[in-house]
């Protein structure tokens, strides 16, 4: 297996193909996008810019000398470049280990591909294993804590952390997530839920494997 760091890299630098000429790109959050955006830097006159999924990479972004863009003014992006904690063979995701999950989410939908960077050691056959990450609004984080229990799952708070959207976050332990976009609906129907972590419904388009072998693409 090919050492994590140098297969975040590989795919990071993959991605850079995607990229079209004189386009605004969304970009997520996490050590592999941070390869990518380092890779991007060298090629920033190419873009117009870039959308960004959390605090942390808008500032990676504007260090990197590439302009960061509202969402709002922007419309349809090209294509979306982010990460993920796992990724199943139908290159559906689980999201949010860094707390980015809602914008990370809201960036994937407004994209017209995304392309997931990852090295292999994030490849399952069933999604899961990762503690699910689910950011709550606050006053309701013990109410879906129990919607959560009955679902099967064992939620965690991640104390101390506050999302870039000033909510809290719960990581469900213990799923075997077997219908991926039968669970995403049903968490996200629980009220006081922001946003499940879970890509099924909005998966990736591509998925990009740094491996020994080279890059794999699902
Ligand atoms: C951020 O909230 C996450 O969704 C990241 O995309 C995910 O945790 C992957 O991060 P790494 O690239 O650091 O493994």
């Amino acid at each position: 297996m090919l050492g994590s760091e140098s297969g975040k890299k590989a795919a990071a630098i993959a991605a850079l193909e995607f990229v079209e000429d004189d386009t605004v790109i969304g970009v997520g959050t996490g050590s592999t996008v941070n390869l990518f955006i380092e890779a991007l830097a060298a090629q920033r006159r190419r873009l117009r810019g870039a959308v960004s999924s959390s605090n942390a990479t808008s500032k990676r972004l504007a260090a990197a000398g590439i302009e960061v863009l509202d969402l709002n003014s922007t419309g349809t992006l090209e294509v979306y470049v982010d990460g993920a904690d796992e990724t199943d063979a139908h290159r559906r995701l689980v999201k949010g280990g860094g707390g980015a999950l809602t914008r990370e989410k809201i960036v994937a939908a407004a994209s017209r591909k995304f392309v997931c960077i990852v090295d292999e050691s994030k490849l399952v056959d069933v999604l899961g294993k990762f503690p699910l990450p689910v950011e709550v609004i606050p006053m309701a984080r013990s109410y879906v804590a129990r919607q959560l229990v009955a679902l099967g799952g064992q939620p965690v708070w991640r104390e101390q952390f506050v999302t870039d959207n000033g909510n809290h976050v719960l990581d469900v332990h213990g799923l075997r997530i077997i219908d991926p976009p039968a669970l995403e609906a049903q968490i996200e129907s629980i009220v006081g839920v922001v946003a499940a972590g879970l890509f099924a419904r909005r998966s990736a388009d591509a998925v990009l494997i740094g491996t020994a072998a080279g890059v794999k693409r699902l």
